[in-house]
């Protein structure tokens, strides 16, 4: 996730820029930069680091551009730097790029360009769309953006200026957000709607597969094809803070709601057409995994919950053994590692100390070490051998929930990849998974679409003193998820038990109304879940089950049943976390909690 803004006007376009990516710096900010005509010329300025450092450059020059790009970064194809900022340009620097997104297939059409003598200068997607702009290129901007665009696959908004064409801003949307701002005697292009406010409240909301040319005074709406489209004006009421949360209360369900795109970015660019995984990131090969004898995957809080997921799918597709730990815990153990031990640490920040100490450890012993990470450039990201990264953009709320589920696909598609390459998976087993993760963007959405049971359910225990989650196999590292989930934003004291594990002590805390959110989707343990749910309900408990759709009899168990759409039991988590995200968002606005930041929390632990 990146932003980015454009100007034309009368004003000077790199004071109106700047101020535009202040208010998109949550969209990423490792990098920033601004391409505006000046005196004939067009002048990219773009720096790694916050936008304080891109802001401090500019004020050492005078510029007297009214038009021009800008964006600042979040990086996914290459390190942040100066290089890998955007804009990006052609090789004479008159055509100049800003872009959201992920191009799909970059390194395709790298390749193509390089053979037509293109020079690459930074390991960006994004500039293969300067160069093939530049190729289409013959005095009409328009149409060379027409023609690059028909080229991309992936997801992209795109701000597009060039020195031949200097009256007009091309911009382009398809599969990442991207308004117009409608003033008078100037326009803009924005990723969001902080980065205009200040100017106009009048937008264009362009849709997917549209763009437009922007001049002063003028608007155009096309589709991609050239067809004219009609646009209607959209007038915004919100303030300025409101704006930030794209009209959400708070970041935190923002994220929630962002969980179907960032698990679709996360899987796409990595399985191809033919259902082949392909993680080039992950440089393995099958000589090295053969050596293999024991995995650890090690994390903290929630990403250690998402390890536990990788630990079910390595060992059963990949037949390794594998430890999964929390990392503070792991580093003053004893473990075995050695030249055939593989780590995994994943990490959100990819700065949590314990981690980063769990991965010295590992190297420090010539393991190899995989990172799964969502910042790019991160200290975890530079010591680990190969890099996986969550494409999940900035996590602004600090109880994560897009991360947790960009975690759990890149789980999977990790262990897949080893499995192939070990030949230890099926054909058909293989073929199946892979068609359930592409379908996992698309239900996460349908249970976002309909969540009124999940509001009535979090009104039946927001008053609790304690809640318990339980849950068998995969439901009971979910389990852990959801209750982590609930204590945090909500300070309701709540457990997480493996439910088979009940009688064997906690179950005698279990009363009158105790709530119980007793989570059931695995279909071989579904009985025995039942069973379960009946002792807790036979003490008095309130239960909330948590399902999929196809298992209706439990209605006649619990007292509240919410249900998830039908997928392939290993990656039910994906799935079932969402209803308990919710439900801990709702009990702790119902609370009255600063839900964005919880009390004694930090978003990046670096400390130990
Ligand atoms: C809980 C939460 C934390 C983090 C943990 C690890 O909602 O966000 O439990 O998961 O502090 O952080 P990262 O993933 O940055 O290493």
């Amino acid at each position: 996730m990146c932003g980015i803004v454009g100007y034309i006007g009368s004003k000077k376009a790199h004071e109106i820029l700047v101020e535009g990516l202040e208010k998109l710096e949550y969209r990423g900010y490792d990098s920033a930069g601004i391409a505006i005509f000046d005196k004939g010329q067009l002048k990219v300025r773009k720096y790694k680091g916050r936008l304080s450092v891109l802001r401090e450059k500019l004020s050492k020059e005078e510029f007297n551009a009214t038009v021009g790009i800008g964006h600042t970064r979040w990086a996914t194809h290459g390190e942040p730097s100066d290089k890998n900022a955007h804009p990006h340009t052609n090789r004479t620097g008159d055509i100049a790029v800003v872009h959201n997104g992920i191009i799909e297939n970059f390194i395709e059409l790298k390749e193509e360009l390089q053979d037509k003598g293109y020079k690459f200068v930074s390991e960006t997607d994004t500039e293969v769309i300067s160069h093939l702009i530049d190729y289409y290129f013959d005095g009409d901007l328009l149409e060379a953006v027409k023609k690059a665009v028909s080229k991309l696959e992936g997801a992209f908004a795109l701000g597009v200026i060039c020195k031949d064409n200097p009256d007009k801003l091309i911009a382009v949307r398809k599969d990442s957000p991207l308004i117009i701002g409608i003033g008078e005697g100037e326009n803009f292009i924005a990723s969001d709607i902080p980065a205009i406010l200040k100017y106009t409240r009048n937008v264009y909301i362009l849709e997917d597969g549209e763009m437009a040319v922007v001049e002063k005074d003028n608007i155009k709406v096309m589709q991609l094809n050239g067809k004219p489209v009609e646009k209607e004006v959209f007038t915004v009421n919100w303030d300025v803070e409101a704006a930030e949360k794209g009209g959400y209360d708070h970041f935190m369900i923002k994220e929630i709601y962002e969980q179907p795109k960032a698990i679709k970015d996360t899987l796409s660019p990595r399985i191809n057409k033919d259902n082949v995984i392909k993680l080039d990131d992950i440089k393995i090969t099958k000589e090295e995994l053969e050596k293999i004898n024991r995995v650890y995957i090690i994390a903290c809080g929630t990403a250690y919950h998402a390890g536990l997921l990788g630990k079910v799918l390595i060992e059963k597709y990949v037949k390794i053994p594998v430890i999964a730990d929390v990392a503070s815990e792991f580093r003053y153990g004893s473990p075995f590692i050695d030249e055939n031990t593989l780590m995994i640490v994943v990490s959100q920040s990819g700065e949590t100390a314990d981690t980063l100490a769990a991965l010295r450890l590992a190297k420090k012993n010539n393991a190899k070490v995989y990172a799964v990470t969502n910042v790019v450039g991160s200290t975890i990201s530079r010591e680990a051998d190969e890099v996986f990264y969550t494409w999940a953009g900035p996590e602004i709320a600090v109880a994560s929930t897009k991360a947790y589920t960009t975690q759990l696909v890149s789980m999977a598609l990790i262990a897949l990849d080893m499995a192939v390459k070990k030949g230890t998976i099926d054909k058909k087993e293989y073929d199946k998974v892979l068609n359930e993760l592409r379908g996992l963007s698309e239900k996460a959405q349908r249970i976002l679409d309909n969540t009124e049971l999940i509001k009535k359910a979090s009104e039946k225990i927001y008053k609790a003193q304690s809640v318990f989650f339980i849950g068998r196999g995969i439901d009971y590292d979910v389990a852990r998820e959801g209750s982590l989930k609930l204590k945090e934003i909500s300070y309701i004291h709540s457990e997480a038990m493996a439910a088979g594990e009940l009688k064997h002590g906690t179950i005698a805390l279990i009363e009158e109304g105790t709530p119980v959110i007793a989570i059931a989707t695995q279909e071989r343990l579904y009985d025995k879940m039942l069973s379960n749910i009946k002792e807790v309900k036979a003490r008095g408990a309130y239960v909330i089950a948590l399902t999929k759709q196809g298992n209706e009899e439990i209605e006649k168990t619990a007292d509240t049943v919410i249900y998830i759409p039908d997928v392939v039991d290993e990656l039910t988590s994906v799935l079932s976390v969402i209803p308990l995200q919710l439900l801990a968002y709702y009990v702790a606005v119902m609370r009255g909690c600063d839900v964005d930041k919880p009390r004694n929390l930090a978003k990046s632990v670096t400390v130990e």
